[in-house]
């Protein structure tokens, strides 16, 4: 690490709250890397909801009270400061003991997971790099080598390859597997412009399935370019079951993919258990975020004598993570990358996430340390909004 500064600018999470507990400092001490680990020169880091919601405390699992930290284990991960950011993209600079030297200069992107053990086919206790342990907002990052995959090869620039991070990805993945969905089938998603949603939409597609999207005004061809068959306006629907026949010319929806909660729970399941006697399996539900609330009344007999199944999914496993990386490596995923900020102006990034996205938003925002914004952040800016 000789050559690696002893500080670094980060962008520092102080507690929770809104955004004036983010701290931009240039002295904070450049992270060294542990036994198994690398340490990172950070070039691209996309944004997550997941870092607001962690800032906001928005994560209740217990009661829906409105200050909760994401806690799946028997005590705390979350500490403060904390440096938030997932999605790692950068390059490799210095090794700790059992790596290989030859790692260094390699450019990855990273797996965001903390998994609890070595197991391949499954992750019950979800943490993350910038959650349990620091992310990427900042110019370096340790973390454990086998989870940052080398991209060296990968045609995309750091900026598009971070918005292709395993946050969405992984957990659009998950969200398909759990729900057993195959070539064939057809997939209501909502949320569709998001993050996870575009990624959802890809991967039905990788996959043989037709997705339909549900999404607000301004996105219909941005996703419909991406894989959607059609896309379905929320803001205009009075009637869910008949405005879901329209948009997909009256096929059986096999599976939800919902990312919205609330108040759309209910129709989307409606949409499934419309036809019964035509359907192949059950109807299927899987569950990643819940932008429209996190409280929804379900009539439980509906969902056990229909016999829905219902998949809460949090993040996913390695074994989806790999295979992720290879289809990226590939070329099989197309990023979809909205726009850049600079780390310095990560409070800027992150109002125009909540609040002051342009109409035809999809995808991603990717925030570049302000050291290596001209190279990998500036051909992306957002017009009249980032540096
Ligand atoms: N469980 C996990 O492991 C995991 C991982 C990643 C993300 N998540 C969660 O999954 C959700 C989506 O994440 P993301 O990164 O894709 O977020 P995102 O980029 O903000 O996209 C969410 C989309 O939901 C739609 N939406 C917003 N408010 C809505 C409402 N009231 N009703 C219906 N749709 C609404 C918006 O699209 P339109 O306006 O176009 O409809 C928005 O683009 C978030 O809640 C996030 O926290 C969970």
């Amino acid at each position: 690490m000789t050559d690696t500064p002893t500080t670094m600018a980060a962008m520092l999470l102080q507690g929770h709250g809104d955004i004036e507990q983010l701290i931009y400092r240039t002295d904070v001490p450049t992270p060294s890397p542990n036994t198994g680990e690398v340490l990172v020169k950070v070039s691209a880091t996309a944004k997550n909801n997941t870092d607001r919601k962690v800032r906001e405390g928005l994560y209740p699992t217990q009661d829906n009270s409105t200050v909760t930290s994401f806690q799946m284990t028997e005590s705390p991960t979350l500490s403060f400061p904390r440096i938030q950011g997932a999605d790692v993209v950068g390059r490799v600079v210095a090794v700790g003991k059992g790596v290989s030297t030859e790692r260094i200069g390699q450019r990855g992107l990273l797996d965001f997971n903390i998994y609890a053990d070595q197991r391949d086919d499954i992750n019950l206790t979800p943490d993350y790099f910038g959650h349990g342990r620091d992310g990427g907002f900042a110019e370096y990052i340790a973390v454990p080598a086998d989870q940052f995959y080398d991209m060296s090869d990968c045609p995309y620039s750091d900026a598009e390859l971070a918005a292709l991070g395993m946050c969405s990805y992984q957990t659009a993945y998950h969200m398909l597997t759990s729900a057993r969905v195959k070539a064939g089938e057809h997939i209501l998603i909502s949320g569709a412009s998001g993050g996870v949603g575009t990624a959802l939409i890809q991967l039905c597609r990788l996959l043989g399935a037709t997705p339909y999207a549900i999404s607000s005004p301004g996105k219909s061809e941005g996703l419909k370019a991406l894989g959607a068959a059609s896309v379905i306006d929320r803001t205009q629907v009075s009637d869910w079951r008949s405005a879901v026949a329209k948009a997909t010319g009256g096929v059986i929806i096999d599976a939800v993919m919902d990312l919205a909660g609330g108040s759309m729970i209910n129709p989307l399941l409606d949409v499934m258990t419309e036809h019964m006697s035509q359907r192949k399996d059950y109807p299927r539900l899987s569950i990643a975020g819940a932008s429209a609330g996190n409280v929804t009344d379900i009539l439980w007999t509906k969902i056990y004598l229909y016999q829905i199944q219902l998949f809460g999914v949090s993040h996913g496993t390695r074994a989806e993570a790999r295979q992720l990386m290879h289809w990226i490596r590939q070329g099989d995923l197309k990023p979809v990358l909205h726009g850049t900020f600079p780390l310095s102006e990560l409070h800027a990034a992150e109002r125009y996430f909540a609040s002051g996205r342009a109409q035809d938003y999809l995808g991603k925002l990717v925030i570049v340390p302000d050291s290596e914004w001209q190279q990998h952040g500036a051909p992306y800016a957002i017009q009249g909004v980032s540096a």
